[in-house]
Parts: structure tokens; C-alpha cells; sequence
């Protein structure tokens, strides 16, 4: 009996995508069995090499197909109002850097998110969450950054925070305060990153209430000079980097992010072939985010071939924000990738999984089914994981285990 295994949850009778990078495609077991203790997945693997298990329960999928929880790694979850009409503005070809530079953009929803309530904040942010969790999302990274000034910034972070105590869903807060420049610092960037790394980010540190520290790198945004000023004071207080790096030019913000390590860089439609071998050596990984491609009409696509080639782990996001991609569908987003990208199905399943993970510094805990993971399960209604990134608006999903408890839907 030494080697029985004592379970609190059996999952018999599944295919399993267990998304691990060693073995099949998707890491594809087929008649397989899971078992699961506190919560943590304690074993898998094919039901002929099964161990003795005794557990307390156990749920039959039918031949139905088990996969990691989803992972979206980079969202702007907390904001109030709708930029609607900008987006009929962009439709009659005004661009998105022409309306940011008009005042509307990022500092429009600033002005509705710091007119809102923490409240009301929390209660757009939960249904927003609980969207995504019907999709089969387990863990959303979520950012500040429509705040720009301290207590909006702090205020934000905290919904962030709250969304875990109200919702079985794992959140990581980013604390993204040089997103764009505010009106009251119009003329005076350089001051208002003083403020973002000497006020800002010692409060959000001190509160706990950031994970990691991203920044906008951009014509519109901030420069590299001023990139390096903030990822300085992160590093002093311990916190990771990851960036908003070429998404409308090359400033070479992700060779500044390698060079701190940083976790991810993130839209890198004109990241260049220095940048790309930047960031394989630091271990970075490169998350594309095509709704937002899709939504600005760009044309410019993120350097895949390289990415390949300098096998570069790439993750996949909504971004879901008011501005650049209105977009609250991670599913969706496997199809993007495929047909906006070609990223293969496979690729663009692990860009929310496992390659997800990495880019969140949790690759230990989530991402795939295997021994030792939280146990964050879904299991699907599919003839194969391909038929993920086939599909648009289908919602395969039957049931979810989060941490090993089964969600009612
Ligand atoms: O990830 N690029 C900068 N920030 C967001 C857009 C924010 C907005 O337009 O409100 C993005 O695309
Ligand atoms: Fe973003």
C-alpha cells in the first residue's frame, strides 16, 4: 500500500492537454486520469500507468478533454466609460496616436475612471472577470494605468486586489502609472515620472498591492530614458518589469527590458532582430496581443519567424482595455493569433497556457496539468484542442475545477 496515492478528487475516463512542453503536441495524453489533494494536481498521466488511488470523490469526463485553467496575462480590467465614439472617429481614419495626441485616448478614460467610485469600479471590474471565467480563465494579470495621479493609481490597484476575494479566479496586479502622460503634467514628463518612481510606486510597494511594474515605451507614451528611470525603482524595491514595447514604432524599449530581466514584452509589432536576440537571452517572454493589432487596423506583424527561431516563448492576451481593444474574449484571441499571425493552433493554446504562465512568473504553479500544479481544470466538449482556434463563439467549456474545487456554473 506504500505506493496507494490519497486523493480528494479523481478525474477518470479524459483526454488530457496538459500543455507540458515535453512529449506529444499539447501534450496530449489520451485515456488518462487525474488526481488531485489540496488542491494541487498529485498526479496524471494515462489510466493504464494509474497508481493506486483512494480518494474521496471522483467525476467520470465521459472521454470529454481536460485542460489547464486559461491564462490571460495582460489586461486593463479597471476602467469606467466606453471610447465608442473614438472608435467611430478611427473608422473615418483618424489614428489612434492622432487622438491620443488630441487629448482624448488613454487621458479620456483617466477622466471617467478617477470621477469613479471604488465601488463601482469593483462592480465593472467583477462582471468583467466573471466574463472572462466563463470562458475558462482561471488567472487575469490586471493593470493600473488610468489613473495617473496617486490615489486613482493606488485606488485601481486595490479593485484589482479586491476581485480575488469576491470571484474564484487568481488575479496579478501590474502597476502601470507611466501609461500616459496626465493634462497636469502636460509640459513636464520627466516630472511626472519623478512622482511615478518617488510617490507612486514606494506606496504601491509599501500597501502590497503590485506584482510587477509595466510601463508604455512609446512616441506617445514614454522614452526609454525615462523606461529605465522607473524600472530603476522597481528593481530597488524588488519588484519584476515587463513593457509596452513597439507596439506603433521600434524605440527599443525590449532590449532596455532584457536588460532588467524584465518577464515580458508585450505588442512588439516593430521588435527587430537585435530585440528579439535580446530578449531570448534574458529569458523574456514576447506577448502578442492581436486584438488590439485587429482593432487599429495595424499592418506592421510582430516578428514570429525570429521569435521561432530564437525560440523566444510567446504568450497570448486580451489587453482588454477602452481604447486599442475592447476585446474581453480569450478564446477569441487563439483564432487572431492563427489567422492575424499565423501562429499555429498549438502555438497560439500555449501563448494562454503554459507560455502565459511564464510571462506572469508562475509558470511553477499554472499552465499545465502536471504533478505539483495548482489544480485549475477545465474540461471541454472537444474532438481535439485544435478545434479551439477553429472555432469563434462556441463555448465548449462543461465544467471548471479552480484549486481543486468544482465552480458551479
Ligand atoms: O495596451 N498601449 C497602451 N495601452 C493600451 C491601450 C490603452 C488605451 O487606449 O486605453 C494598450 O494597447
Ligand atoms: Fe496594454
Amino acid at each position: 500500500m506504500a505506493d496507494t496515492l490519497h486523493a480528494d478528487l479523481l478525474l477518470t475516463n479524459a483526454h488530457l492537454a496538459t500543455m507540458s512542453p515535453a512529449g506529444e503536441p499539447y501534450g496530449i495524453i489520451r485515456d488518462a486520469s487525474v488526481a488531485i489533494a489540496e488542491g494541487r494536481i498529485l498526479w496524471a498521466g494515462k489510466i493504464t500507468e494509474q497508481p493506486a488511488v483512494i480518494a474521496k470523490a471522483e467525476h467520470d469526463c465521459q472521454g470529454q478533454w481536460l485542460l489547464p485553467g486559461l491564462i490571460d496575462c495582460h489586461t486593463h480590467l479597471v476602467f469606467a466609460g466606453n471610447r465608442a465614439d473614438e472608435f467611430e472617429q478611427r473608422l473615418q481614419g483618424v489614428s489612434y496616436a492622432d487622438i491620443a495626441r488630441q487629448g482624448g485616448g488613454i487621458r479620456r478614460t483617466v477622466q471617467a475612471t478617477r470621477e469613479a467610485s471604488e465601488e463601482a469600479l469593483l462592480a465593472l471590474t467583477l462582471k468583467r472577470a466573471r466574463t472572462l471565467m466563463g470562458q475558462g480563465v482561471s488567472c487575469i494579470e490586471i493593470k493600473s494605468g488610468y489613473g495617473l495621479d496617486t490615489d486613482t493609481e493606488l485606488k485601481m490597484l486595490r479593485v484589482a486586489r479586491q476581485v480575488e476575494q469576491h470571484l474564484p479566479v487568481t488575479v496579478r496586479t501590474t502597476f502601470l502609472g507611466a501609461h500616459a502622460l496626465p493634462a497636469e503634467y502636460q509640459d513636464d514628463a520627466d516630472g511626472y515620472i519623478d512622482l511615478v518612481c518617488n510617490e507612486m510606486l514606494p506606496q504601491v510597494k509599501a500597501e502590497n498591492l503590485a506584482d510587477a511594474v509595466d510601463v508604455f515605451c512609446e512616441s506617445i507614451g514614454f522614452s526609454r530614458e525615462q523606461t529605465h528611470k522607473v524600472f530603476a525603482a522597481a528593481q530597488n524595491l524588488g519588484l519584476p518589469v515587463k513593457l509596452h514595447a513597439e507596439q506603433l514604432s521600434n524605440l527599443g524599449g525590449s532590449e532596455l527590458a532584457a536588460s532588467f530581466n524584465a518577464l515580458s514584452v508585450d505588442h512588439i509589432e516593430y521588435l527587430d532582430e537585435a530585440g528579439v536576440s535580446a530578449i531570448a537571452k534574458s529569458g523574456t517572454v514576447a506577448t502578442l496581443l492581436p486584438g488590439a493589432f485587429y482593432y487599429l487596423k495595424e499592418t506592421q506583424k510582430p516578428p514570429i519567424e525570429l521569435l521561432r527561431k530564437y525560440r523566444v516563448p510567446m504568450a497570448l492576451a486580451t489587453d482588454f482595455n477602452p481604447g486599442s481593444s475592447p476585446v474581453c474574449n480569450l478564446p477569441l484571441m487563439l483564432n487572431m493569433a492563427c489567422t492575424l499571425f499565423a501562429l499555429t493552433p498549438e502555438e497560439a493554446l500555449r501563448g494562454i497556457t503554459i507560455n502565459a504562465a511564464k510571462a506572469l512568473g508562475e509558470a511553477e504553479h499554472m499552465g499545465s496539468i502536471e504533478t505539483g500544479k495548482l489544480a485549475n481544470i477545465l474540461q471541454m466538449d472537444i474532438s481535439h484542442p485544435n478545434q479551439l482556434s477553429y472555432e469563434i463563439g462556441i463555448n465548449p467549456l462543461n465544467r471548471v475545477w479552480h484549486q481543486g474545487r468544482m465552480l458551479t456554473r
